[in-house]
């Protein structure tokens, strides 16, 4: 068992280790003690594990209630956060008890907004299943839901108690939705560490499960160091941001569909590479490519500069981007907008 200590504003370890989902009841109970639980999850994980980690937290005491919703982005509003509020209240959830996200980046970011709101605050855990979920958004406590006006528009800040990370269950993971996280994984690599860049493009997409649990470990380790320097994204926090500007830009001009955010991040890191840093353009695309990722896209730069201006990462008439001048690197730079569509147009 690997364990990481995320020393944020509410402390928690994350355990990582193939199998634990088997044990969640005991490692979730040393942590909240016994209580009543809200397994939250999606259609599709529910058949795949909502069982095994009933009957896990069934031995170690808790008492049971499970809301399922259908899976994908969409899912991830504000009417399926009214569902998740009438279900807690009608099974009498108290400040006391906790609820579990069980499942990807959808399934944690809503059930951590239900628990940073509900009764004005509740206990969480993450139990994430996607690679992605595990790398990135099940750390650090960013939970939100999506509104008409843009994704992840209404959010807080929201820590978990506990995250149970099993790289055992990314195995039932389809091709597109591995390659989604191994995205994020190589934005890791670029940022922060060459050694984990080296890693991933030594191995592809149908052997990268060799070395799920270290990649995982790796990843998780960036994450915790970057969030513990800027929990509330004031920051430094913006070098996760890499790849993200352009890559948000692409999945909007996709209008969210048949285009994964990975995707959208893979494309949108060499997309910036190859302008700001050409010299790692090769061994980035080369990465990029192992795990099927796009490493460009056809929507023309001017129909994705008006997306950007709506990033998250904007201020008044200013944007930042996230340029890695080399492998393990990464520098904010902050720039009027019109300076940044000139330098991306040119
Ligand atoms: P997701 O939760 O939609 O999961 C992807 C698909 O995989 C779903 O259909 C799901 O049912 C299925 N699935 C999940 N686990 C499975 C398993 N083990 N086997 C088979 N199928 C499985 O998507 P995601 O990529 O995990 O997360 C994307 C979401 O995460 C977005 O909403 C994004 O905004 C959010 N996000 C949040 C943060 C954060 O810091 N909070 C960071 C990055 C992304
Ligand atoms: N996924 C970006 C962040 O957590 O800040």
């Amino acid at each position: 068992m690997r364990k990481i200590r995320v020393n944020t504003s509410s402390p928690y370890d994350v355990l990582i280790e193939r199998g634990s989902i088997k044990d969640c009841g005991k490692y979730i109970a040393e942590v909240t003690g016994k209580c009543k639980a809200a397994i939250i999850t999606d259609d599709t994980v529910s058949a795949l594990y909502a069982d095994i980690v009933r009957t896990s937290l069934e031995a170690n005491g808790f008492e049971i209630c499970t809301f399922v919703f259908p899976h994908g982005e969409r899912s991830k509003d504000l009417s399926t956060l009214a569902e998740i509020f009438d279900f807690l209240a009608k099974n009498s959830i108290t400040r006391s008890d906790i609820l579990v996200a069980l499942g990807g980046g959808v399934v944690g970011d809503i059930t951590g907004f239900a628990a940073a709101s509900f009764l004005r605050g509740i206990r969480f855990v993450q139990i994430p299943t996607t690679l992605l979920a595990q790398i990135d958004s099940s750390v650090g406590g960013k939970t939100a839901v999506d509104i008409p006006a843009g994704k992840n528009l209404v959010g807080a800040f929201k820590q978990p108690e506990i995250v149970i990370c099993d790289s055992d269950t990314l195995t039932t993971l389809p091709d597109d939705e591995l390659a989604c996280g191994m995205a994020e994984a190589i934005k890791y690599g670029m940022i922060r560490d060459s050694r984990l860049f080296d890693i991933i493009a030594e191995h592809d997409l149908k052997n990268i499960n060799d070395v799920m649990d270290e990649l995982v470990y790796t990843c998780i380790d960036i994450k915790r160091d970057v969030v513990e320097h800027d929990e509330f994204d004031t920051g430094e926090r913006m070098i996760l941001n890499f790849g993200h500007t352009i890559g948000h830009a692409i999945e909007g001009w996709h209008n969210y569909t048949d285009y994964t955010h990975g995707m959208g991040v893979a494309a949108g890191m060499c997309i910036i590479t190859d302008k700001f840093a050409p010299e790692l353009s090769g061994r980035l695309r080369k990465c990029v490519e192992a795990y099927g990722l796009p490493t460009g896209t056809e929507a023309p730069m001017s129909e994705l500069l008006p997306f950007c201006m709506n990033d998250k990462k904007r201020t008044t008439g200013n944007i930042s981007y996230i340029v890695c001048p080399s492998v393990g690197k990464a520098e904010i730079r902050k720039v009027a907008f019109a300076e940044f569509s000139h330098l991306m147009e040119g």
